[in-house]
């Protein structure tokens, strides 16, 4: 195997991942000693993180340019170093480390990968986005069965999960989500009571219909939303802190409000961060544990309607996703023009 192969690479700061980025041709090798060679197949876009890297607006995560980017991706293993046990080539294997995503080939230890049962690219979503909300939901919420559940981004990649996973709880679902699609979409996942923030308010609702109610309730947005959660939230209740959409420059709003230390010690409450990144000895069994529920129906995997051909889509795929029109999981599809 030789020649080159695409991938996107952040080179500069800029406002747009777009104006920052670049296609770059890297060398096609053979795997080393311990490593997998796997041609991409499906490359999942997290277009938040995108914007706000290119932005430099990440203070978690020091990024040196130029970088290569994209967490997730699927492919199949085209050949396998020495060494390597319990991979072979035709297998389809999911990597969900940063920058596995957007590139048509990938060249890697072989424990960045997973094994998975064919190349649908549903396996792409469980894996990755599947797992987020698991841990979300049950590893830092600490669902309990029959509870009420809030979820912001509701029709999103991540949300859309996050809801029907809280449903198979036999939880009581509050989601928010923006417009009138999206709301029938999140309704008809079996949300109970479903917020379309451009038509109602948030904190109007909650304090009307679920008054100190919420126990668990998931905020990938900030602003308003994580305000009128934390004011709803029940006695022992974990307000789930997991993005922050609405700061897409790494600017969070000052607001001048009473410190949250009431709103909390009384109520026994707690505001909880989310970060998958730091819960990888988890994985395993929540990605055993979404999949089953995918093979036995009780979660499924909704793709954004517009589809993504292509390693220069990855730049539409991105801004579909922040243009906040875009309902379950954006992908690539990598499939065309391999080296
Ligand atoms: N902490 C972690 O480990 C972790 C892991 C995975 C994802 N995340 C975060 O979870 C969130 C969801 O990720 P996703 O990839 O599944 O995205 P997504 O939910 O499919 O898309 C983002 C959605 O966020 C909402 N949104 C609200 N304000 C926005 C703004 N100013 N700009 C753009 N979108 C805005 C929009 O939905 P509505 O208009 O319907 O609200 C939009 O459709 C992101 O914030 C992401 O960074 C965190």
């Amino acid at each position: 195997m030789s020649g080159t192969y695409g991938a996107v690479q952040l080179q500069r700061f800029a406002d747009t991942f777009r104006e920052g980025a670049r296609i770059v041709d890297l060398d096609l090798r053979q795997p080393r000693p311990g490593e997998l060679l796997v041609r991409n197949m499906y490359a999942g876009v997290n277009g938040i993180f995108d914007t706000q890297i290119a932005r430099n607006a990440v203070d978690y995560v020091s990024i040196a340019l130029p970088t290569l980017t994209g967490v997730e991706a699927l492919g199949q293993v085209e050949a396998v170093g020495d060494g390597v046990s319990g991979f072979a080539p035709g297998d389809a294997v999911v990597t969900t480390r940063f920058p596995g995503g957007y590139r048509q080939w990938n060249i890697a230890p072989a424990d960045y990968f997973v094994k998975v049962p064919d190349t649908a690219p549903e396996w792409l979503a469980l894996a990755s986005t599947g797992v987020s909300a698991a841990m979300a939901l049950q590893h830092i919420g600490a669902v309990q069965d029959g509870e009420t559940v809030a979820v912001s981004a509701a029709a999103g990649g991540l949300g859309h999960l996050i809801v029907q996973l809280a449903v198979a709880r036999k939880c009581h679902v509050v989601a928010v989500c923006g417009g009138e699609k999206k709301k029938a979409f999140v309704q008809s996942l079996g949300a109970h009571r479903v917020i379309d923030y451009r038509t109602e308010s948030v904190p109007k609702v909650l304090a009307a219909e679920y008054p100190d109610k919420l126990d668990v309730a998931i905020d990938t947005v900030s602003g308003e939303i994580f305000d009128a959660f934390l004011d709803n939230v029940a006695p022992h209740g974990r307000v789930v802190v997991g993005g922050a959409a609405a700061d897409l420059e790494g600017r969070p709003e000052i607001v001048t409000q009473p410190r949250i230390a009431h709103k909390l010690y009384y109520k026994g409450a707690s505001v909880r961060g989310f970060m998958n990144g730091l819960l990888t000895k988890y994985w395993p069994s929540a990605r055993e544990q979404v999949f089953a529920m995918y093979k036995d129906g009780t979660l499924k995997v909704t793709f954004d309607e517009q589809s993504f051909v292509g390693l220069d889509a990855v730049y539409d795929a991105v801004e579909r996703l922040i243009s906040g029109q875009s309902m379950g999981k954006v992908i690539v599809d990598l499939r065309t023009a391999q080296s």
